[in-house]
């Protein structure tokens, strides 16, 4: 019998009743799912309604015990749950489809296609205030699909952590938001010489006089700007401490050190933060070290979106919209297939080090002065990584662009 491990929703599925249709006396054996992955849970009920062995087995035992039964005279009589369950599933999804729909106060805003809304890639979005901070529009930018929900999340006021590799375009996501929206952006990263002082505020004598000097968490709440926290997961505990507050829709900032003063957020206030190995990119923490596990309950408090390589497409759509005609698409195409090959090897672990976009465009970028790929490459590439990983890279390179023809 091939009983479906992973998925035993579909058919033959062993869930059911089991009765001996020419002996009432021999009870009835009740098969159902177990709480615990990939097991089952089997109950004998006697004739006289007595329970009298629950137990849970694995997919094997299962098997065993089925075929046992089957040979003794048992048949299935599906319980009313097993019966009840399709149903049920094929219903949950029709009533969601039924009811899905942007939230009005969204589908207003969406709606609403005057001078203040901006078409970010598909998605109108609120325009900002504008101002020095707002950071300059990379015309090549692609606004590729798997941006959109993190788009609708920045109209709903979504706090919104951006994980995934170096150089796979978190930050410049944000970024390109702002700057397509006319949004000015503080960015704040944790893997340096962030202190609290920097984040939150301090007090200082300016010309005798002691004064306030706000940190970029209340400047932005204070001014409507977006703050971005890159590399949350090296932020110290202090750091997080006073983050965990403002993460709730609507939280405030209080200010100990300013007598307890409480700052309300300005309604274009956006928090985002990014980390390379937080999450389900947790598996990676060796890569990027001295990184921080952050709990379930910091977590929780975000939308958590893993950002990954662009596409083969995309990313030879960027590297055109980049570079220009000086880049042909047959061009293009071997760079991000070249691109590709490397991740894949590093997937593999055949290759210890991520190539990124931005590793890429800037390979892309030498080559074009040098007019040659395996002289670009050192500076860009080679240099940055061990010499086996180099070597690899290399003859993946190689068999991408052949000889010179
Ligand atoms: N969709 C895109 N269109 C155009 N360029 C992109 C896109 N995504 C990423 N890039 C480019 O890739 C480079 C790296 O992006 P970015 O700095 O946002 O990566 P990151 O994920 O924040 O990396 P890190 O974890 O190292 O901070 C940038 O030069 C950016 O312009
Ligand atoms: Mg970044």
């Amino acid at each position: 019998m091939n009983l479906p491990a992973d998925n035993p929703h579909q058919d033959p599925s062993p869930f059911g009743l089991y009765h001996h249709p020419a002996d009432a006396s021999a009870g009835e054996w009740n098969v159902s799912r177990s709480e615990r992955p990939h097991m089952y849970r089997i109950q004998h009920r006697r004739a006289n309604g007595e329970t009298h062995i629950d137990t849970v087995v694995d997919l094997d035992n299962l098997e065993a015990k089925l075929h046992k039964w089957r040979r003794e005279g048992f048949v299935r009589r599906e319980s009313g749950m097993a019966k009840k369950e399709p149903a049920l599933r094929t219903s949950f999804i029709s009533d969601l489809r039924a009811t899905f729909a942007p939230k009005p106060e969204i589908a207003d805003s969406l709606a609403d296609s005057s001078a203040s809304m901006a078409l970010v890639g598909r998605i109108p979005m609120p325009r900002g205030a504008g101002g020095p901070l707002v950071p300059p529009v990379n015309p090549a930018y692609l606004f590729a699909a798997r941006s959109d929900n993190v788009l609708l999340d920045i109209v709903e006021n979504r706090r919104i952590l951006l994980i995934g590799h170096t150089g796979t375009g978190k930050t410049s996501l944000i970024e390109q938001v702002a700057a397509q929206t006319n949004q000015g952006v503080l960015r704040s990263n944790m893997n340096g010489q962030t202190t609290v002082g920097d984040f939150v505020g301090f007090w200082t004598v300016k010309g005798g006089e002691t004064i306030w000097v706000d940190g970029v968490l209340p400047t932005a709440m204070r001014e409507g700007l977006w703050l971005i926290v890159d590399e949350v997961d090296f932020a110290e505990p202090a750091i997080l401490a006073v983050l965990t507050a403002v993460l709730e829709p609507g939280g405030r900032l209080l200010l100990k050190e300013r007598g307890n003063e409480i700052v309300a957020p300005h309604p274009s206030f956006r928090l985002f933060a990014t980390a390379n190995a937080v999450g389900s990119m947790g598996q990676y923490r060796h890569l990027y070290q001295g990184a921080n596990l952050m709990n379930e309950a910091f977590l929780d408090r975000w939308r958590v979106y893993h950002i990954d390589y662009l596409s083969r497409e995309d990313e030879a759509q960027v590297l055109q919209r980049t570079f220009g005609p000086r880049v042909t698409a047959a061009m293009a195409e071997t760079l991000a297939s070249i691109a590709a090959a490397c991740r894949e090897a590093f997937t593999r672990e055949d290759l210890a080090s991520a190539f990124s976009t931005r590793r890429l465009l800037d390979w892309t970028d030498l080559m074009l002065r040098t007019g040659d790929p395996e002289t670009a490459a050192g500076p860009t590439i080679y240099s940055k990584i061990s010499a086996e990983d180099a070597t690899l890279i290399r003859s993946i390179i190689q068999h991408h662009i052949g000889p010179e023809g």
